[in-house]
């Protein structure tokens, strides 16, 4: 997507994939500098990783503890965050769900998990039930997102009332056989309005075809991967992103259509 909106705006730029052991790190942080690259993308692993390594932190990264996007310009590398308002852009644009007062149920709590309730609760979601095969991860950020946001209500485990939107920030769902992130014993899927599930690949997990049959709205996570990257060209470049190109790139490149 990168590579096809540098084309579309004329900007002579490659974005570029490299694999980094985490060892590595901080000398491919420094290398790319030393390099004049404008900036760099950063996967799982390394996102809290980086948070050390930069040289400055922006506001984004400084409030959900995690760099995705990294900027060299005259004061050095600068650690950036698109990950978090990418995920609630995503949810009002392709749910159009309203986060204000809403109750969410999260499922998961790593690295994906614990931004998304952070900035859910910056949101002023009303309730946030968090769920995590690991209890004491789940309690962890749950903790974590009460003390930096008291006015929302944070609780482990399953909601007894309806929800406004289920989240899947967990890893479940990536591979073809592996099982569904809900167990629908414990929470039915009647009791979501919505469900978004992070992962964009496969296009469908089993979440949102059980989802889609109990007549809950849907999306997967490319709108989340799309205004991730979006925010980021913006930051390196300092031009709008050129969103419709961006996505179709994505789509051709995701789903080959
Ligand atoms: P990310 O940075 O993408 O969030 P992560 O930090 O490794 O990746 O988090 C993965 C999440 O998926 C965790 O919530 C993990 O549960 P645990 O905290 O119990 O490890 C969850 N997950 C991964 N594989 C799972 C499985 N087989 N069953 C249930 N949960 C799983």
């Amino acid at each position: 997507m990168h590579n096809a909106a540098f084309a579309a705006l004329g900007l002579d730029w490659r974005y570029l994939a490299f694999e980094v052991n985490p060892k590595n790190l901080r000398a491919a942080i420094e290398g790319a500098k030393a390099m004049n690259f404008a900036g760099l993308n950063l996967t799982v692993p390394h996102k809290l990783l980086a948070v050390e390594m930069v040289d400055m932190l922006d506001e984004s990264a400084k409030t959900w503890g995690a760099v995705n996007t990294i900027r060299f310009d005259k004061k050095g590398a600068i650690g950036f965050n698109t990950d978090a308002d990418a995920l609630t852009q995503s949810l009002r644009e392709d749910l159009k769900l309203e986060l204000r007062g809403a109750k969410v149920l999260l499922l998961g709590a790593g690295g994906a998990a614990r931004t998304a309730a952070l900035k859910l609760a910056s949101e002023k979601v009303a309730e946030l039930f968090v769920v995590n095969r690991t209890q004491s991860k789940a309690e962890k950020i749950a903790g974590e997102t009460k003390k930096q946001f008291p006015s929302v209500i944070v609780s482990t485990g399953f909601p007894k009332a309806k929800v406004d939107l289920i989240l899947n920030a967990t890893s479940l769902g990536l591979k073809t056989d592996d099982s569904s992130p809900l167990d629908e014993k414990q929470f039915s899927l009647k009791e979501a309005r919505a469900v978004y599930d992070m992962i964009y690949r496969p296009a469908e997990t089993k979440l949102l075809v059980a989802a889609k049959k109990s007549g809950c709205k849907t999306a997967n996570g490319l709108g989340m991967l799309l205004h991730q990257g979006a925010k980021a060209f913006e930051i390196w470049t300092g031009k709008p992103a050129p969103l419709d190109v961006m996505r179709r790139a994505l789509e051709q490149n995701v789903y080959g259509h």
